[in-house]
């Protein structure tokens, strides 16, 4: 695995405000594809459904098809906007409020939960690997959130006051989410309803990304995000009013819909490998704004680190040979790939 060496790096932040111009190490390099479809040009929309989770594990004519939608959508793109998911939008704007409130507060007040050199954990830039690394357009406050025992909760900021009561309410309302989803998920396949709960373990843990990508100078150089799939299964509350997620389909980019009040669900490599490739982890990035702010926050949901993840015995069949490897900590391991640009779901295939 990778190591990080440098002792600390600038947030994106501190490079904005000591005006020293754009640091070259931010700059995308030119190539084909940038040409097709430069990163600050027009991409069409997507046309994922809106899935109504209250439906989906409802045995009527309209559960089977919220699940037959949520099929035909997860076959196709990988990830899917749910709505009627319990969490209210006045709850939601609460989380969208209190992460700019922290991000807006001076730099010596987020330093104090300023990440360690070489961990994920807490606020600062992204990992930085290599000393050819290109930097994403990014700060960030990284937190695992669950199970309790597993918070650090000196990165967990006291300021603003209500951000630590509302992350720990946000949390259970996400793990409800996400219990239905799992369970939605694992009939659309005709698979019995606690498979892909069962894969996740007991000790399954969630990490709560939120994101900041400020105001950048030169939108058709810099990426926010640079192209991933992500590790494990995502909810995420993209900017409410500031577009920027992009999805990868067939090589094309399509811009993802904004939808206040919905949650936008990511299948993630590990759904991937355990579904044997019939729902895709979707490859995505943001860019960049020149005038606006955009923030989002992401929770990942992770499988105990002792589970093995491999395909779901179900969906392997001498017209489907099974696909992908066994699997163990992948979203340990996966850091190195991602900072690389690489697809570490490749390692995977067999
Ligand atoms: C992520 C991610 C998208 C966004 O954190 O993995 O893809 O809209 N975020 O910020
Ligand atoms: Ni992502």
């Amino acid at each position: 695995q990778m190591m990080e060496e440098k002792p600390k790096f600038k947030t994106v932040q501190e490079v904005v405000a000591a005006n020293e111009g754009l640091p070259e190490r931010y700059l995308q390099p030119l190539t084909d594809d940038r040409e097709d479809q430069p990163l600050n040009g027009p991409v069409p929309e997507m046309d994922i459904p809106s899935i109504d989770l209250s439906l989906l594990l409802s045995s009527s004519e309209n559960g089977r098809q919220e699940l037959s939608k949520l099929h035909s959508a997860l076959s196709k793109w990988g990830v899917v906007q749910v709505m009627n998911h319990g969490i209210t939008e006045a709850f939601l704007d609460k989380i969208y409020k209190l992460t700019k409130q922290f991000f807006a507060l001076p730099t010596e007040e987020k330093q104090k939960y300023a990440r360690d050199i070489g961990n994920v954990q807490g606020y600062g830039s992204d990992m930085i690997l290599s000393d050819d690394q290109i930097l994403d357009w990014i700060d960030r406050l990284f937190l695992t959130t669950y199970p309790k025992d597993q918070q650090h909760l000196k990165f967990w900021p006291e300021v603003p006051t209500e951000f630590r009561e509302t992350l720990h309410e946000y949390t259970m309302k996400q793990h409800a989410v996400i219990e239905q989803f799992f369970k939605g998920m694992a009939r659309s396949l005709d698979l019995e309803d606690n498979v892909f709960l069962e894969m996740h373990g007991d000790n399954a843990r969630m990490d709560t990304r939120f994101n900041m990508y400020p105001p950048c100078p030169r939108p058709d150089m810099v990426i926010g995000a640079k192209p991933h799939g992500d590790g494990s299964a995502t909810l995420l509350l993209p900017d409410k009013d500031v577009e920027g997620l992009q999805f990868l389909k067939d090589g094309k980019w399509y811009k993802a819909p904004i939808a206040p009040d919905t949650i936008l669900i990511n299948v993630g490599d590990l759904m991937e490998i355990m579904s044997n490739g019939i729902y895709k982890s979707p490859v995505h990035r943001v860019v960049t704004n020149r005038e606006k702010e955009r923030i989002s926050v992401a929770t990942f949901c992770v499988p105990s680190p002792d589970k093995e993840i491999q395909p779901v015995e179900g969906l392997v069949s001498d017209a489907r040979p099974r696909l992908y490897k066994t699997v163990k900590k992948y979203v340990e391991l996966y850091f190195d790939s991602y900072q690389q640009g690489l697809k570490p779901i490749e390692a995977a295939l067999i």
